[in-house]
């Protein structure tokens, strides 16, 4: 039959980084591949408890239908979550949602149409792109150096957008241990960011999965709280700092924001599912959430400690590397002439896997460039798999 498909549709395409990871599931594989935080966190027992109780107490709650903007137990536990980490917002300013995916799509909806510009960063999260691409955006990369968005270059690209009249709909930034490169950005720099949005009136989209992963105890101040919570749409998850198999998350913002999402995402969803909601609004009221945060950075810590040195023993001074302070990737840049697809190949014969970095970047640079995972991988696993990978790099250095 001949379908008649959507515009929308035909902007889809396949992503080259699942094509990748699907050679990576053979046997006996060390894979720095994905962005799984490790399993060996998830508070199955504290979940089985809660999930009973939830159902004798609030059956009729969790199993019936909710607001669209999510359960007022939900968004309370929010409130207080946030506040702990040095973060102020109101009930209304809040909207629950089914992860950060969800966030991003529901915000790619709201402001873009066709041919919309859109800043982010280079390299920035994929899951980003393919939402902004589906909805036929002008994604224009700003490059990064190891303290984040380079301000000087986003001015200028602004400027030439401002030039033809077409002013950007949004600033979209991972601050914080970013995915993929695992790059934090500067106080000085998000100062800058905020106030140079600000005085053009460009809205910032900041994304935040990492933030409170901090292996140092250093947490720096949201993009929302430093702007005094305007013009910054902020998307948050559990997905990283708990588990993703809740599709849990949320999204702050003014309230003439939230009432167009809380719109928007009826026609989507209608609602986020109560019974998760309730779960782990129980989960947060006990504790239990600052908890599960700890244990990962414990174990999370000594992985990426043991990426570092194994990288500083092992790998030629050709190659950099970022040094994430939190979050669960590092970012790896080679020599300029050598493709990290083809060093792809090769590692996985040696049974080691990666990403590559360029379909990290929205104008298709970053082929010398690749993303390590570290949260999934065991310690032995991250030792041998790193000797084995600066084996492989230094073969194609050598080569070339
Ligand atoms: C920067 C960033 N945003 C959003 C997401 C989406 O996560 P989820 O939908 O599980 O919340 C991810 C997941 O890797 C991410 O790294």
């Amino acid at each position: 039959m001949d379908y008649r498909f959507s515009k929308i549709s035909s902007s889809i395409k396949k992503s080259e980084i699942r094509e990748l990871l699907s050679l990576t599931r053979k046997p006996g594989i060390i894979s720095f591949g994905g962005g799984l935080p490790d399993s060996k966190l998830f508070p199955t027992k504290e979940i089985t408890e809660i999930t009973e109780k939830v159902l004798h107490t609030k059956g009729y709650l969790a199993l019936q239908y909710g607001p669209t903007h999510g359960e007022a137990d939900m968004i309370s536990s929010l409130i207080k979550f946030m506040s702990d980490f040095g973060e102020k917002a109101e009930h209304d300013e809040i909207c629950v949602t089914s992860s950060s995916q969800q966030g991003l799509d529901l915000v790619s909806r709201l402001f873009i149409d066709e041919s919309t510009p859109v800043i982010m960063e280079l390299p920035s999260y994929l899951g980003a792109i393919q939402a902004f691409r589906r909805d036929m955006a002008n994604m224009i990369g700003v490059k990064m150096d190891f303290g984040g968005m380079d301000i000087g270059m986003l001015e200028r690209e602004i400027e030439k957008l401002e030039k033809k009249k077409t002013p950007p709909a949004f600033i979209y930034t991972i601050p914080d241990f970013q995915n993929p490169s695992g790059i934090t950005m500067t106080l000085d720099r998000r100062n800058e960011l905020v106030q140079f949005a600000a005085n053009r009136g460009i809205l910032i989209i900041e994304d935040s999965p990492y933030r409170e992963l901090s292996f140092t105890g250093e947490i720096l101040p949201s993009l929302w709280t430093i702007s005094g919570g305007k013009g910054v749409v902020l998307l948050k998850t559990f997905s990283k700092m708990l588990f993703p198999g809740m599709r849990m998350g949320w999204i702050t913002a003014e309230k003439e924001i939230i009432d167009k999402i809380i719109m928007l995402k009826q026609s989507v969803d209608l609602c986020t599912p109560s019974f998760t909601q309730l779960i782990l609004s129980e989960f947060i009221s006990r504790g239990n959430m600052e908890e599960t945060i700890k244990k990962a950075i414990e174990l999370y810590k000594p992985k990426i400690s043991m990426m570092l040195s194994e990288l500083q023993k092992n790998m030629p001074e050709e190659v950099v590397w970022s040094k994430p302070g939190g979050g669960m990737f590092l970012w790896l840049i080679l020599p300029e002439h050598i493709d990290a697809k083809e060093v792809f190949y090769k590692a996985i014969e040696k049974n080691v896997a990666y990403v590559t970095g360029q379909p990290f970047h929205c104008d298709g640079s970053g082929k010398n460039t690749m993303r390590l995972n570290y949260s999934f991988p065991s310690l032995e696993g991250i030792e041998k798999g790193i000797k084995i990978l600066s084996e492989v790099i230094k073969e194609f250095i050598c080569k070339k």
